[in-house]
């Protein structure tokens, strides 16, 4: 019997629970850490006046090594001295309820591998430099941070409050896609990305800002029910405001479903 071929990231993995510190750095060869250079100086090239600029902040507090691959604990350590977030190690993708589960606890997962060279176009599974370049910059802004420990704090509640419509465990994920993966925010100086899945790839980079994707308004109901196609381009991205406008509209959203607990009441206990 012929085994389906799945590729590493792709699989489905129970994160390392262990203190960043206590991980093994892989051996990284050569080839790896000249792949990650030649990723970082493709992203160097088409990032700026692309990014949006809480992004850039947050990519040059990072400090992300141009030539080597860095160690997890490095970036897990400038993350928490800005945000007060983490990263842990996994090897693939999380399930929904444990990746859920950290969010509301303020930590991310980052894999600790690089592509091969011949994936430095486009790889379909998510690598370290997916992980660290397109996530880590915006863990160390703290709208975005507030934004993403509630969408955690809803994806725990999805799984674990049996009042919540079960369908947010659908309409979930499609959020995290059309926000924290494929945004895009409209600066004071012009539309600008946020997403964490075009801001790791240069040629979704350009497709992103050029006429060849729909731009529409940030709406929540609309999201939570679009489906998304991760093999190809994307074809309708969203716009937000602002990061306080993703915040304020992604508790008042699941506020509404059960989600989110009342932060007035919250705030008197
Ligand atoms: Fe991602």
């Amino acid at each position: 019997m012929e085994t389906e071929f799945v590729p590493r990231g792709m699989q489905e993995c129970i994160p390392d629970y262990r203190d960043i510190h206590q991980v093994e750095v892989p051996a990284y060869t050569d080839i790896e850490h000249h792949t990650w250079a030649q990723l970082y100086a493709n992203q160097q090239r088409v990032l700026p006046g692309r990014a949006c600029s809480e992004f850039m902040e947050g990519l040059a507090q990072v400090e992300f090594p141009s030539e080597k691959i860095p160690a997890l604990a490095q970036i897990s350590d400038r993350i928490k001295a800005n945000t007060g977030w983490t990263l842990t190690r996994v090897d693939g993708l999380v399930p929904n309820y444990e990746f859920f589960k950290l969010l509301s606890e303020r930590i991310f997962p980052s894999t600790d591998f690089i592509r091969r060279p011949d994936e430095i176009e486009y790889t379909p599974s998510p690598d370290m430099f997916h992980d660290l370049l397109g996530h880590a910059p915006l863990l160390l802004n703290p709208r975005f941070c507030a934004f993403f420990e509630d969408f955690g704090k809803a994806g725990v509640a999805a799984f674990e409050n049996p009042a919540v419509n079960p369908a947010a465990r659908d309409w979930l994920p499609r959020i995290y896609w059309f926000t924290v993966e494929y945004g895009l925010i409209q600066n004071l100086d012009g539309l600008r990305i946020y997403g964490a899945g075009i801001l790791s790839s240069p040629k979704e980079v350009l497709y992103s800002l050029s006429d060849g994707p729909k731009k529409l308004p940030f709406d929540l109901d609309e999201i939570a029910n679009k489906t998304y196609d991760i093999w190809h381009m994307q074809e309708e991205l969203f716009v937000i405001e602002s990061f306080d406008q993703l915040e304020d509209s992604f508790y008042a959203w699941a506020h509404n479903h059960g989600l989110l607990a009342d932060r007035r009441s919250e705030n008197r206990s």
